[in-house]
């Protein structure tokens, strides 16, 4: 997985004098962020489903159970098949896996399967010339970091384990004075910027820690400082916290010194691959020259922290702040440069960027009644080097669910709409495989299918579900959620430990679960973003609260092992079971319901109750500039009157009227496009939902009505005011339109008549 929250978007703002802009804005994001995260609706009645199980017009096999059947051990076996072998993308072992699962599921008994590759813009190191961090003392070296991770457990050590390496790395060997930028997000910059002009970071090379913001957005603000070069690395405050009794792999779920996070630099902003945005990377497409806008123009590199300890120790300069103070045994030191004056460093980076082939496998089960509304279902397959956890724990589950929809295909049941399995290439290098699905068969998906549903890496930690979704599907996932025994006491439902663990509102004894914002990236993106698709993603999750981490710790390292996975994560395997069973209970019911499991209600809650957040932020500020929200509260209020007045039709459709049943299916269907801008957001056209968007800048918020946000962010210090304010305007009335259309598309035969 790109990590939770990562999905980050080219700076709108690169220069520094914008800097302080986007401090404003995180806080104004992370605010969003929570509130609307944690904005719970009082049920209203839902716009479903009288017989949500009933299979009128269908074969009579009512009520398939895909729960029971979905078995823990069988998900072990599979996640050693897939963990036995480092599989990333564009490599050999990810073309055998990919023939692997088509076989498979072809003896699973699904109708079809089969591999549709793309040729996309990927990324190596190169074997002759090794990527490193050098300190040179009067030009000589006299430390270079770790040319790969040490090998901690026999098994770690295949031979086709990848070095660490940042993806789309530019490259080049440059040297320079060492600045500390903590995570390098556009607010430490400002704050270098403001409290430390002395230090010049033009020419110098920064090292940062990684978490909270993507990395590629790192790269992105260091070269927008001036600094010719980015130090990646992972700070034990971050991914080896002290909580006691400290254990680092192998002998706890810790990252140890020598690990390092591979991951890509490419703010895709849901372009997929940067060679050919829009379009399928096929035989006949047009390849761009100037893809490489979008990449990083400065050498990036993640080092861990056994090596950061020495780079740091050597640093000269001011002590920093304590919220800047990782917790390594040295004196954090802003530099520039090291306290011996005849030392510096250097960064050796040779990082390809090649045109490779990678393979989506598409499975199929034809629906009986309605074979043209497809469910899919989705996880990506490559991984930095054994992928335990990223992604291989969602590929293990992902199989045992195709297994048990393929055994009750064999006899005999065929789902009301089509299943559609999707395998997906090069996710890690910006949803590649995805993307391109996407964009190939744009037409057909964005009229025909009805919902994505998708798991990156099912098993994540060990603590509770944790879900984010379009509010469509909130309810199909909470009922789901209740039929799929709890992991840890067979006896509850997992909705049970759900809702304790991650209440929406902790204060409130009759708390729904918590389900978050679509946010950020994973291959749900371009189903969602680009075309309107409703969409969930979900994982098992640790206990992120009390560690304030962000992510697992061994994320994208070569310590992403099996060993890893059943010893600190899942011993048992109930929790890759709990998340299959909810998986294919959530599939099963959008294939199967004769009328769509989509609550338009919790939408129509959940928007106005994010504009509420908007408008409480703004409108002070629009009122002076002689804007008003009233236009967007009118279309609000329709939009409420249309829910209801909706699920009336709904609840009077003839059950065995098929036409009737295939127009409010077909309105469900569309409501989620409603919200589709053809133009896209401001400066990011690919992205295209007018209400949610992965934010632009911080980790775990997902901006709603992101084109109103981002125009609006510090818009008083703003330079362009008077084009900033045009694009609020513009963003308002785009807003105002798309909830209209939600309203025209719920109302029944729409006569143009007024
Ligand atoms: C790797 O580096 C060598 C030596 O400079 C060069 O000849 C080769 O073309 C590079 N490989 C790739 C794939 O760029
Ligand atoms: C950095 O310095 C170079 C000249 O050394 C100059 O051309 C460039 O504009 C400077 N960049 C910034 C961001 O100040
Ligand atoms: C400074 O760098 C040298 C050379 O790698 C290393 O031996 C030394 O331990 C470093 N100093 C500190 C305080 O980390
Ligand atoms: C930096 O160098 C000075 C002498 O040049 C020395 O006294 C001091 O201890 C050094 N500091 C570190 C952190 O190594
Ligand atoms: C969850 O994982 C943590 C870290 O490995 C471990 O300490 C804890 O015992 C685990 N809890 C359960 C219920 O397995
Ligand atoms: C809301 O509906 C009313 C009644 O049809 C209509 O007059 C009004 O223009 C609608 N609001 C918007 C923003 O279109
Ligand atoms: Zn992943």
């Amino acid at each position: 997985m790109e990590m939770e929250g990562y999905y980050g978007k080219k700076s709108k703002w690169p220069k520094p004098m914008f800097w302080g802009l986007t401090a404003f804005l995180a806080a104004v994001g992370i605010g969003l962020g929570v509130i609307i995260g944690h904005f719970t609706a009082p049920k209203g009645p839902e716009c479903a489903v009288p017989t949500p199980d009933s299979n009128v017009g269908s074969t009579p096999m009512p009520g398939v159970n895909v729960i029971d059947p979905i078995n823990a051990a069988n998900i072990e076996e599979n996640l050693r098949y897939f963990t036995k072998v480092p599989h990333i993308a564009g490599s050999p072992a990810e073309r055998s896996n990919a023939e692997y699962i088509r076989d498979k599921w072809i003896e699973q008994g699904l109708d079809s399967a089969k591999l549709v590759p793309y040729d996309v813009l990927l990324s190596y190191p190169n074997d002759t010339i090794r990527n490193k961090v050098s300190i040179l003392e009067d030009g000589n070296e006299i430390f270079h970091s770790r040319l790969e991770e040490a090998v901690l457990r026999p098994g770690d050590d295949h031979p086709d384990v990848v070095p660490p390496f940042n993806a789309y790395s530019y490259q080049g060997e440059p040297e320079g004075d060492l600045v500390y930028a903590n995570y390098a997000r556009v607010e430490d910059f400002e704050y270098l910027e403001k409290t430390h002009s002395d230090i010049k970071l033009n020419g110098t090379i920064i090292i940062a820690r990684y978490g909270k913001i993507f990395r590629g957005n790192k790269a992105l603000n260091a070269q927008a400082a001036g600094a010719k070069g980015l130090i990646l690395y992972s700070d034990p405050a971050d991914y080896a916290i002290d909580d006691g009794d400290i254990k680092v792999y192998p002998d706890g779920w810790w990252l140890p010194e020598t690990g390092a996070q591979r991951g890509n630099t490419f703010v895709s902003d849901a372009k997929g691959d940067p060679v050919t945005p829009g379009y399928p990377a096929k035989p006949f497409a047009f390849r761009i020259d100037d893809y490489d806008t979008a990449l990083p123009k400065i050498p990036v590199h993640p080092i861990g922290y056994g090596d950061a300890q020495l780079l740091l120790g050597n640093m000269t300069g001011e002590e920093v702040i304590d919220e800047w103070k990782g917790h390594l045994p040295v004196t954090y030191r802003l530099g520039p440069g090291f306290n011996d004056s005849s030392r510096n460093v250097k960064m050796t980076i040779h990082t390809t960027r090649e045109t490779r082939t990678t393979y989506d496998v598409i499975g199929f089960i034809r629906g009986e009644i309605e074979p043209d509304r497809y469910v899919v279902i989705g996880n990506h397959r490559d991984a930095w080097v054994y992928g335990a956890v990223d992604p291989s724990s969602g590929t293990a589950a992902f199989m045992e669910v195709s297994r048990v929809f393929g055994e009750l295909r064999k006899s005999g049941w065929k789902p009301r709409r089509s299943i559609v399995f999707g395998s997906w290439g090069a996710e890690e290098y910006g949803l590649l495989g995805s993307t391109e699905f996407v964009e190939e068969f744009q037409r057909v998906l964005a009229a025909r299918a009805v919902a994505y549903i998708n798991v990156d890496s099912a098993v994540t930690g060990n603590y509770s579900l944790s879900v984010k979704s379009t509010p469509l599907l909130y309810q199909a996932i909470y009922a789901a959620s209740k039929k799929v025994p709890d992991p840890e006491d067979l006896s509850t439902s997992l909705y049970d430990t759900w809702r304790d663990r991650l209440p929406a509102d902790a204060n409130d004894p009759n708390t729904l679960p918590r389900i978050k914002n679509m946010g950020s990236g994973s291959d749900f993106a371009p189903f969602m973003y680009r075309i309107g698709v409703p969409a969930m993603s979900m994982t098992f999750y640790y206990k992120y609260h009390s560690l304030g981490i962000s992510s697992y710790p061994v994320y994208h390292s070569v310590y992403e092992t099996f060993y890893y996975m059943k010893t600190f994560l899942d011993y048992d395997f109930l929790r890759h079971q709990a998340v299959a069973r909810l998986w294919a209970e959530v599939a099963r019911d959008l294939a199967e319901s004769v009328i769509l499991p989509f609550d338009c209600t919790d939408y129509v809650t959940k928007i106005t109750g994010s504009m509420d957040t908007v408008r409480t932020a703004y409108e002070a500020q629009m009122a002076a500039q002689g804007i008003t929200f009233d236009y967007i509260y009118s279309a609000l209020a329709n939009f409420s009157a249309a829910a209801t007045e909706f699920e009336k039709v709904i609840s009077q459709t003839d059950m065995k009227d098929l036409m009737a049943l295939r127009r409010v299916n077909d309105q469900l269907m569309q409501l989620e496009r409603a919200f589709i801008d053809p133009l896209g957001l401001p400066d990011r056209k690919f992205l295209r939902h007018i209400v949610f968007a992965p934010s632009s800048k911080n980790y775990y918020a997902a901006d709603a009505f992101p084109g109103i946000v981002d125009a609006m962010y510090r818009i008083d210090e703003a330079l362009d005011q008077d084009a900033r304010w045009d694009i609020v305007k513009q963003q308002m009335a785009v807003t105002t339109h798309a909830i209209q259309s939600a309203v025209s598309t719920l109302q029944d035969v729409l006569a143009f008549d007024g």
